[in-house]
């Protein structure tokens, strides 16, 4: 017989769209079997503090489309350290939870591991960041969501750059990762794209731009924050200004809006799946694993592996050269 009769859920590290609907399905799929569920706010930081509130089916009701985490969330200097853990373990141990679901990014995981590995406590995580920068998993939740608002909000850049005849260098996020910018670049037509892991140097993106269409009424440069080619997009936007006086160049940073709005459609299916999959993860014995899905099937990836950034073949040479060749 399973042991488990209380999971407790937090979120944890920056937050992301469809971290709600995670929530709900951990809870809901709770209930369904039978299981007591407990919120845990703002990540270890609560964990460690014992900041625990009962769930029930209607604690989770109307979230689904909402935006952020109705558990808050935090990046907790407590939980770095063995006295912090050992609170944290002494928490659980006197509210009777028995398993954990964690839903956040890679500096999660690596917690959660460290955790397992001192009181060998069961955890499952989710992966839920914008950045999609987790192996193990094809999307990350809030990922679909974040590039929906990029180019949503270039397209609008677009129309004003191309009135103006100008160039835009526009960064968005991803502090490790070039995910965010390589798709949504794709999808808003950019005309060079910027990421950390194929970092091509200023004097390739000058050279790109010399050769470029001259005719082209505005231009968009997308830079993943992360980059750091120039030194970060203002100082990209004064070498592009020396390089190319006729060019009318501006500089706009996305900033978080990134990581707020409704989630997506594929945001709140994925999360839902995964967030029942965890569940069902944790009383079949798994632990110190992330639920992902890949090629549609449900796939469990240890924490130590899934921290591994590894999203190779989309930062590889075939899809800068897709870059390269749509931007003509
Ligand atoms: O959630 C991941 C992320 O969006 C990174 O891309 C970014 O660098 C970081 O969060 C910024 O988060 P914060 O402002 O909360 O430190």
């Amino acid at each position: 017989m399973n042991k488990i009769k209380n999971i407790g859920v937090l979120t944890s590290g920056g937050d992301a769209p469809g971290m709600n609907a995670a929530i709900r399905a951990v809870v809901r799929a709770g209930i369904y079997y039978d299981l007591k569920v407990t919120g845990i706010l703002r990540g270890f930081e609560g964990l460690v503090m014992g900041d625990f509130i009962d769930m029930d089916r209607k604690s989770v009701a109307n979230i689904i489309q909402r935006g952020g985490t109705i558990l808050k969330t935090a990046r907790s200097e407590s939980f770095r350290t063995p006295e912090g853990r050992k609170k944290a373990y002494d928490q659980l141990i006197a509210n009777n939870i028995d398993a954990l679901v964690v839903i956040g990014g890679d500096g999660t995981f690596t917690g959660a591991n460290v955790f397992i590995k001192e009181y060998n406590f069961p955890i499952i995580g989710l992966p839920g960041t914008i950045d999609n920068d987790l192996a193990g998993t094809d999307f990350t939740i809030g990922y679909d969501t974040a590039i929906n608002t990029v180019i949503n909000a270039v397209d609008k850049i677009r129309d004003t750059a191309e009135s103006h005849n100008r160039l835009f260098i526009v960064e968005v996020m991803g502090r490790d990762s070039g995910l965010i910018a390589l798709r949504s670049g794709i999808g808003v037509g950019a005309e060079a794209i910027l990421i950390p892991e194929a970092e091509k140097g200023m004097e390739d993106l000058i050279t790109r731009l010399e050769h470029g269409r001259k005719d082209k009424a505005s231009k968009i440069i997308i830079v993943a924050e992360g980059d750091e080619v120039g030194g970060g997009v203002f100082n990209i936007g004064e070498i592009l200004k020396d390089k190319f006086p006729g060019y009318d160049i501006r500089v706009s940073v996305l900033g978080h809006i990134q990581r707020g709005g409704s989630p997506s459609c594929m945001d709140r299916v994925l999360a839902s799946r995964l967030g029942v999959s965890a569940v069902e993860g944790l009383l079949n014995g798994h632990s110190g694993e992330m639920v992902g899905q890949i090629n549609l099937e449900i796939a469990f990836t240890p924490f130590d592996q899934a921290t591994k950034h590894i999203n190779i073949e989309e930062v590889g040479p075939a899809w800068l050269k897709l870059v390269e060749i749509l931007s003509l």
